[in-house]
């Protein structure tokens, strides 16, 4: 049970025998058809001998895994050589499900039990970064009596508070049907596209929560202006946003590291899918926020721990919960947005995640990734 009680977080993080993995077995001869030159350095070069760049997906299925460290070797290998059955199985049984198109909403995430139990683990890991509160507004949530969570995915953020606080009405909304039916009395869940005109009524809600709405917002400004209209004079909103900026401060996490492809991988992708990645770099919560009108503005940054190497045990722990929802659903983060969006194959995407997954279970690499929670008040006085 989450509580409000802890003070917010200042989580400052602190920051074998080598052996060459052969290509994993190739589906209709697409993997390892033909093995490209490598450069002295490693790099993956065409049949022309230039060095192919780590954004397209090639580079990655040109580049077989190393590892020293055998349990570890073991286990990329093997997720490496499902790739044939892994690529039939998701379009036989499609066992990934994306939101309904009856929506207009674009969003990047599967809503299958896969991504939703990753986005479990998420909620308590975030949770943590809050030193176990749900939010930091200055809200009293016994004495308010209607809030609003947008884009609440499995909904337990909707589910904690109101378990918390069981005289106030919580309303979480989403584009997929996707949340529980055992919840408490005073939660309910409507489907609810942010984009578009907003159903609730003017100045009704006393509070408004948004996070992780990274990558499915077009228009920040028009989010922070409906908030703001539904927000009663004096209520206040809160976004909680991350980065998908891999980085380190110690140069674990280098450029053309798959941490460091994702990164630009995520970057190039809003190019062609016009929404941002990248909320806390582009400023996005701050400038709505103040543009809608509301005051009081308070801006938190925190560096979160992808991992469990920091030696604080909070940090620790903070980090083990991140690196096990990446896990858990590693392949739903990227599918759409590496597939789809940036034109990789399949095939590519996997190769790059064996990678991914090397990295991100190498002890040495010590990545972060950035947080934002913007929190605001709408004037008692409404403006001019
Ligand atoms: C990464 S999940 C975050 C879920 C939840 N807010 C949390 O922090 O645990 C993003 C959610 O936003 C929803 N979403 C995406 N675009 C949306 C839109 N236009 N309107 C409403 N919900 C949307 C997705 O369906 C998904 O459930």
């Amino acid at each position: 049970m989450a509580s409000t009680d802890a003070p917010p977080a200042t989580t400052t993080a602190a920051t074998s025998s080598p052996a060459a993995a052969s290509p994993s077995p190739a589906p209709e001869g697409k993997l390892s058809g033909k093995s490209s030159p490598r450069s002295a350095a490693g790099s993956p070069r065409n049949p022309g001998g230039e060095a192919i760049d780590p954004l397209l997906g090639e580079h990655w299925t040109q580049n077989p895994v190393e590892d020293d460290n055998d349990s570890v070797l073991d286990s990329i290998l093997s997720s490496t050589a499902s790739l044939s059955s892994s690529i039939f199985e998701y379009r036989n049984i499609n066992g990934r499900t994306f939101h309904s198109d009856r929506t207009n909403a674009e969003y990047w995430g599967p809503n299958d039990d896969k991504q939703l139990q990753s986005q479990d683990i998420i909620h308590h890991c975030l949770t943590l970064v809050l030193d176990g509160r749900l939010y930091l507004a200055p809200i009293d949530g016994d004495r308010i009596s209607k809030v609003l969570d947008v884009g609440t995915g499995g909904g337990l953020w909707a589910i904690d508070f109101a378990d918390l606080h069981p005289g106030t009405e919580v309303t979480g909304t989403d584009i997929s049907p996707v949340q529980p039916s055992w919840v408490p009395p005073n939660v309910k869940f409507e489907i609810e596209d942010a984009t578009q005109p907003w159903t609730f009524r003017e100045n009704s809600f006393d509070y408004v929560h948004m996070r992780y709405l990274f990558g499915s917002i077009a228009d920040w400004d028009g989010l922070f202006q409906q908030a703001y209209t539904a927000t009663k004079p004096g209520g206040w909103v809160e976004s909680f946003e991350a980065d998908a900026n891999l980085y380190s401060e110690d140069g674990t996490v280098t450029e053309d590291s798959p941490m460091g492809t994702w990164t630009k991988v995520f970057k190039e992708a809003k190019k062609k899918f016009g929404r941002t990645f990248f909320p806390i770099e582009e400023d996005v919560q701050r400038q709505g926020i103040e543009r809608a009108g509301f005051v009081n503005v308070t801006v938190k940054d925190i560096k979160v721990p992808l991992t469990g190497f920091p030696k604080d045990p909070k940090l620790k722990e903070i980090g083990q919960y991140s690196h096990l929802s990446i896990e858990q659903d590693l392949e739903g983060m990227v599918l759409y947005i590496f597939g789809e969006v940036m034109g990789w194959s399949v095939v590519e995407i996997h190769a790059f995640l064996a990678h991914f997954r090397k990295q991100i279970r190498d002890k040495n690499v010590h990545a972060l990734f950035p947080v934002r929670i913007v929190y605001a008040q709408k004037p008692h006085k409404e403006k001019d």
